[in-house]
């Protein structure tokens, strides 16, 4: 297996600076230990995350210049509105600035205290617009999805016999939507494949409760499916996606993933009242109905991303680089999840500083020495993120997974940085044994991995 070679050419050049081993210790130091409080121009290979990162084309750009800044009924509304009905094919089409919004938007108006709502992984920002309503986020992937040393080409799927089960415990009442995540950001950028949508439908349509899809990383998800899934070798990235959504009642989305842009999002869906509901809200808090907290030129830019992003050299191109990143470690022993996501290549940290326990965020530990050591900026998904008091007994709750996640923005960095990567990672983990465990000094009630601060823990 080789990098593949890029499908496109480099027209703009952003420079980039190198800090010193020294400068970084103490920006690290002055950050409380937290990677996103470090400025980003003293970073030099950032895999913070692939949201809102991505290098734009020549074509998206010169859509920017067409920009109409009407404020109500802008054609690059009506553009965005025809692309995203012709690959999602839900008809009520409702833009915001980012997909967090959409997800708000959603919850705010069809959840209630006490409702519960299954996905296979929630995000983080799914799971907090979920708990603000006073509701339940419930995991419910296949097992195989929660071990990161499982070989199976769908990791992402739900497991149907667990939402029948919930169904049947919580009742349709308590269960306004079911949600499926594609690709499965907190479980490694698994993809789910088009059974596992149909047989997540047939249970939904038994419960009659709708299925929206969270479909940041759809084309992505699209290209396993090709790649991997029986019967689906020859059809388009189009056709699958739309097979896909066809099972489904609408969909949030970041189009900071896959529409290619760096701002930008929409709820998508058939149902009339919701629609409309959504749509009052909307108007209160982003923006009127056709431009949503975007500019006509963000509207523009996303309606020609979402089409460049169907187009099988780049897909081949972006899932390749990301599997050699992950080839490369993994050939040199480095704990990753397998098989490598679609986004990202997550380390085991759990198996990286198998020393360090859950309560001194291991995950967070290999974050801290990546940037110190290599200038490279990761991000923790395991306790740092996720743990939480249980309820009723206030012991610390702990996720199954302990990631550090190296997320690729899309066409931004090259084969050559992509081996800086590996060759940082893999020296680190020779020199694991030198890292020590955190432990926080604040942390925030909610989402409190953006603004924790932590220092080293006393072994
Ligand atoms: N859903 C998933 C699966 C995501 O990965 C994200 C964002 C969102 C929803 C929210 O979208 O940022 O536009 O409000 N993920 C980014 C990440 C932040 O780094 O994985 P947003």
């Amino acid at each position: 297996m080789r990098f593949p070679a890029e499908p496109f050419r480099i027209k703009v050049v952003e420079p980039l600076r190198r800090v010193s081993r020294e400068e970084r210790e103490q920006l690290i130091q002055q950050a409380g230990l937290n990677i996103f409080a470090v400025p980003a121009d003293s970073i030099y290979v950032d895999l913070l995350t692939d949201s809102g990162t991505s290098a734009m084309s020549d074509h998206q750009w010169a859509g920017m210049m067409m920009g109409d800044e009407s404020y109500a009924g802008s054609k690059n509304f009506f553009h965005f509105q025809a692309a995203v009905r012709e690959i999602f094919g839900y008809q009520y089409i409702i833009p915001t600035h980012q997909g967090r919004v959409a997800e708000n938007l959603l919850f705010s108006t069809v959840l209630k205290p006490g409702d519960v709502v299954p996905n296979n992984i929630h995000f983080d920002t799914t799971r907090a617009n979920i708990q603000h309503q006073g509701a339940e986020a419930a995991d419910l992937v296949i097992d195989e999805g929660l071990d990161p040393t499982v070989q199976h080409p769908f990791k992402g799927n739900l497991d149907p016999n667990k939402l029948d089960a919930l169904l049947r415990e919580k009742g349709r009442e308590r269960v306004p939507l079911v949600m499926l995540t594609v690709t499965n950001n907190s479980g490694g950028g698994q993809p789910v494949s088009l059974a596992n949508v149909r047989a997540v439908r047939e249970v939904c349509t038994r419960h009659r409760v709708p299925l929206f899809f969270d479909a940041c990383r759809f084309a992505e998800n699209s290209y396993f499916v090709q790649q991997r899934e029986s019967g689906c070798a020859n059809k388009s990235i189009a056709e699958i996606a739309h097979e896909m959504f066809s099972h489904g009642d609408g969909c949030t989305m970041s189009a900071k993933k896959d529409g290619l842009v760096n701002i930008g999002g929409f709820l998508a869906l058939n149902d009339a009242d919701w629609a409309q509901r959504i749509t009052n809200l909307l108007i209160l808090i982003e923006g009127f109905p056709t431009y949503g907290g975007l500019a006509g030129r963000d509207l523009e830019a996303i309606a020609r991303g979402l089409h460049e992003v169907l187009n099988e050299d780049y897909l081949a191109f972006r899932i390749g680089q990301v599997a050699q990143l992950g080839a490369l470690l993994d050939q040199a022993g480095v704990p990753i999840v397998k098989p490598v996501g679609g986004h990202a290549v997550y380390i085991d940290a759990k198996r990286f500083l198998p020393n360090v326990p859950q309560s001194q965020f291991p995950g967070q530990a290999l974050v801290v020495a990546l940037y110190r050591e290599f200038g490279i900026r990761a991000v923790e998904v395991g306790s740092l993120m996720f743990a939480q008091p249980d309820e009723q007994t206030g012991e610390m709750k702990y996720p199954q997974l302990e990631l550090v996640r190296l997320a690729i923005p899309r066409r931004v960095y090259t084969t050559e940085h992509m081996r800086y990567v590996a060759e940082s990672v893999i020296e680190l983990h020779q020199q694991r044994d030198r890292l020590k465990g955190l432990r926080i000094t604040y942390e925030a009630p909610v989402l409190r991995h953006f603004t924790a601060r932590l220092e080293e823990a006393a072994v």
